[in-house]
């Protein structure tokens, strides 16, 4: 036995097996140094002729995740991933990968270029790349098509879908599955091939043929789910070309692809998503070593339409979970729609009514409060209203052990008076879902003055186990999701008393990316829905947002969207939105009742107005301190309200227009439509005189 060790990479020989080992916390990725230990290792195999075969393997949690994306957008360094690929592929003796965890991106393209890979049985693999707005640029395009064909390939790179290991095999893609002691089990499969030398090339395996009009069927499909994206489009040009193209001549142009990707805008926006996303996670004056409380059984209190999807989420997460009502006949009729939520995954086949019945054991009704004695974490999603949440606080209290969690689910009311009205404020916090609550990713998190920090680091872990985004925010009106869309609301309408119609509004912000416009939203929400919330907030509003009562005259007029068949539209069996002149006709009264005469009004106007008053208001927030990072309400916009992610959410949209020329625009708006509305803040009078953006 002879041991060699790099920063990174430990060489031990084992009769006439070299195991390479990389150690690159926390996930492997594949950093310069780990280039470089590759590189000797594969350079001393190569020199010793006693070596017959290479394990290559990583300690810690994961085979490797992929390129150091931390190194993108800076100058290559050699040798290149590539380089090192190459020479794998060229090796004229044995290499084995040895695959745990998840082996992505560059890591599987390393794998692909060996000649053996054995996996173990949890293992997964895949290609993300095209969910940073990549695609592979070292093989992973030219190799995995040529092992497990191209329609699968397809869904992998073009998709970023993962594999497990027992279909890895199955497919091609993986040689053997291990159940147990992968290290040993690649040492002696190393051996076995040490005695017969037998090196094997994915390059020189031909392309399975398959039927070519499944490439046209994917382009349009990928151009339906993944609106305005470039790089799964190109994912299927590159595969179609690799079909067609000699290897070497197929890498090169694969490479200059990738190459010119890591510039584009969209994969810009989509790596500052992928980084804010866990910055995100870090939660301010949390130290990071901060433990989290252990939460195994959670409670519900409210079996309205948000706590039922809930205490769907948790269910769905493994949690037992204990749904307190008011009367057996709401708690019955909670369980027969948390098990319609269902519905969709039965009737897909993705799981059984035997599944869902396992599912729904774990969920307990319950009328009285005692039952939630021993539970970890409560989530209030009763009637919003203060007197109400505040009994109800007062309830928690009295039965709660000491160290349980009150988050409540309020939207608008003040997070510190619902503190106050529990017994321990320390433990309270906020757990602000979305509707549809088992749907929507994203979580606002929200952190009252005396939640403990142990509190804080807890709703976190738990966001991220039920599978949600969780984001913290601070006190503020409406937090920030909320707050930020009323005031995209209020310009769509303004821009309605202005001249514009529903429909221009609406396909400009579609346009935009959004995958609704703000009117055809409303009518799906129902127009009894907007109208209550809006007047519930009427106090706090300016004279002419309080006159602007479009909604309400649509509610009067039976118009209360799709479930009437008409609102802003009017809706056919089709369901799809067609103009209506009587909608015409109200606005036309409403303009002249308010003293508005209709104007021409252009799309980028539509555009800015409503865009740019959102990010005005983020600005607020931020300076008040009630997100704590621009990445943060880019997060919350991406994954809550339907910002394309290729854009990476209006703080990072706003630096790429810049900031003095949002400073530009926003002048020229406080003066059409009113300081009031449009009046640049503090922190962007401040960033734009310092030449900064907010992600600077
Ligand atoms: N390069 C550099 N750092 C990476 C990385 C990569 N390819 N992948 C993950 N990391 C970092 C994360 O930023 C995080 O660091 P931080 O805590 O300092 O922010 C840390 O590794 C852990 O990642 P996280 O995502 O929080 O852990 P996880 O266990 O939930 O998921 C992965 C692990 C590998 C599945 C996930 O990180 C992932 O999908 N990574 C990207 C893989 C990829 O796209 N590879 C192709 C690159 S082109």
């Amino acid at each position: 036995m002879n041991d060699e060790t790099s920063e990174t990479v430990s060489l031990v020989r084992v009769g006439p097996v070299l195991v390479a080992t990389v150690d690159n916390p926390p996930v492997n990725a594949l950093s310069h140094s780990v280039r470089v230990g590759l590189v000797a290792a594969l350079q001393r195999f190569e020199e010793d002729v006693d070596c017959k075969a290479l394990v290559i393997r990583c300690d810690g949690r994961t085979f490797f995740a992929g390129a150091d994306i931390r190194e993108f957008g800076q100058p290559v360094k050699e040798p290149r991933l590539g380089e090192l690929i190459d020479r794998l592929d060229r090796c004229d003796k044995p290499v084995i990968a040895a695959m745990h965890g998840t082996a992505l991106g560059g890591g599987l393209e390393i794998a692909l270029a060996c000649s053996y890979r054995i996996a173990a049985l949890d293992a997964r693999m895949g290609l993300p790349e095209v969910k940073l707005g990549l695609l592979p640029g070292s093989g992973g395009i030219v190799r995995l098509p040529r092992l497990i064909g191209v329609p699968d390939a397809l869904t992998m790179i073009a998709e970023g879908g993962q594999i497990g290991a027992e279909a890895a095999r199955d497919k091609g893609l993986v040689d053997e599955v291990v159940a147990s002691d992968l290290r040993s089990a690649a040492i002696d499969f190393a051996q076995r091939l040490a005695d017969v030398g037998a090196v094997r090339r994915t390059s020189d395996l031909p392309v399975p043929a398959f039927d070519e009009g499944l490439l046209d069927s994917k382009r349009a499909e990928l151009a339906k789910r993944h609106k305005g994206l470039k790089a799964p489009q190109i994912a299927v040009d590159l595969i179609e070309m690799m079909t067609v193209t000699p290897f070497v001549e197929a890498a090169a142009k694969e490479y200059a692809t990738c190459r010119e990707l890591i510039s584009s805008p969209q994969s810009k926006a989509l790596r500052h998503l992928f980084a804010a996303e866990r910055a995100a996670l870090k939660l301010e004056d949390v130290p990071t070593d901060t433990k989290p409380r252990d939460v195994r059984k959670v409670g519900v209190v409210g079996p309205g339409v948000m706590g039922r999807g809930i205490a769907a989420c948790f269910v769905d997460a493994g949690f037992p979970v204990i749904l307190v009502g008011r009367s057996a006949e709401s708690l019955t009729k909670a369980q027969a729609a948390i098990r319609k939520l269902y519905g969709g995954s039965i009737k897909r086949g993705s799981m059984t009514e035997a599944q869902l019945d396992e599912r729904m054991t774990l969920l307990e009704t319950t009328t009285s409060y005692d039952g939630l004695a021993n539970v970890d974490l409560v989530v209030e999603a009763v009637t919003e209203n203060l007197d109400v949440k505040t009994e109800v606080f007062a309830r928690l209290s009295a039965v709660l052990k000491a160290n349980a969690i009150i988050a409540t689910n309020t939207s608008f009311l003040d997070i510190e008076a619902l503190a106050s009205a529990a017994s321990r404020p320390e433990n309270v916090a906020g757990m602000h879902f979305f509707n549809p609550a088992n749907v929507m990713k994203l979580l606002e998190n929200v952190r009252a003055v005396r939640t403990a920090p142990e509190v804080l680091a807890t709703i976190t872990a738990v966001g991220k186990k039920i599978g949600k985004v969780p984001v913290m925010v601070g006190r503020s009106e409406g937090f920030v999701a909320n707050r930020m869309l009323s005031k995209r609301s209020r310009e769509a309408q303004f821009l309605l008393e202005d001249g514009a119609t529903p429909r221009q509004v609406d396909k400009v912000l579609s346009g935009f990316g959004f995958p609704i416009g703000p009117f055809a939203l409303a009518d799906l929400a129902g127009m009894d829905v907007m109208a209550a919330a809006r007047n519930a907030r009427i106090a706090g509003m300016t004279l002419r947002e309080q006159s602007c009562n479009i909604v309400d005259k649509l509610a009067a007029a039976g118009r209360l969207g799709q479930k009437t068949g008409a609102g802003y539209y009017l809706y056919g069996e089709d369901r799809k939105p067609q103009d209506d002149p009587a909608v015409d006709q109200l606005l036309a009264t409403h303009r002249a009742e308010r003293g508005f005469s209709a104007r021409e009004i252009s799309d980028e106007e539509i555009l800015e107005r409503c865009l740019l008053a959102m990010v005005n208001e983020a600005a607020k927030i931020l300076d008040e301190g009630a997100a704590a990072r621009p990445g943060d309400i880019d997060v919350i916009w991406t994954s809550g309200f339907g910002w394309p992610s290729h854009l990476g959410g209006p703080m990072f949209w706003a630096d790429q227009i810049g900031i003095a020329n949002v400073k530009e625009a926003l002048d020229r708006y406080s003066r059409i439509v009113g300081e009031e509305y449009f009046k640049p803040a503090a922190l962007i009078e401040r960033l734009a005189s310092e030449r900064r953006g907010f992600h600077d």
